[in-house]
């Protein structure tokens, strides 16, 4: 037996202001699109924006539905939405921002894991590292590298092969 090792890095700045001017309008602009979410039921508000290696900004938002498994996370809205008008092109950073209605959103949430499996193979068959920043309407933000930290042992297409 031997044991392995998997080692997750991830940067943490004390707030917005600590971004990048590039880094920090992503984040001001997911910060506004929480309020796009239709979220009545969960009162979760959730933004996404992506950075393209083509220089476009596009935005995505949590979309709940009364058949609550229906729903979809601001991430996977927003990776169907690019992956149909920009096709085979690759996400330079992506930046998830919440506005939690019924209490606090000033921690960074991270990507559920359904969302995480998405992520993950939006990057691997652009074959281009997507940084992922996360915050909520204030406070902390953390930002990785690349998607595939987030989900480590991912079951991927080479599996299937
Ligand atoms: N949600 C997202 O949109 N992204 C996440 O990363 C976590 C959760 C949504 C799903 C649901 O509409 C609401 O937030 C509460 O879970």
């Amino acid at each position: 037996m031997r044991q392995k090792e998997v080692k997750f890095v991830y940067e943490v700045y004390n707030s917005i202001k600590s971004l990048s001017k590039d880094d920090a309008d992503l984040l001001a602009h997911a910060r506004k699109i929480t309020a796009t979410a239709y979220a009545p039921y969960s009162n979760f508000q959730v933004g996404a924006v992506a950075l393209l290696a083509n220089g476009e900004i596009i935005h995505g938002s949590n979309q709940e539905n009364a058949s609550y498994p229906v729903g979809l996370c601001a991430e996977r809205v927003l990776i169907s939405a690019i992956s149909s008008l920009y096709p085979n092109t690759a996400i330079n950073t992506m930046v998830i921002s919440y506005h939690n209605l019924n209490g606090n959103s000033g921690h960074p949430i991270s990507p559920c894991g359904i969302c995480r499996q998405s992520l993950l193979e939006y990057e691997a068959r652009l074959n281009h590292p997507m940084r992922v920043i996360m915050s909520g309407m204030d406070g902390k933000v953390f930002v990785i590298a690349n998607a595939a930290m987030l989900l480590p042992l991912s079951f991927t297409n080479e599996d299937l092969k």
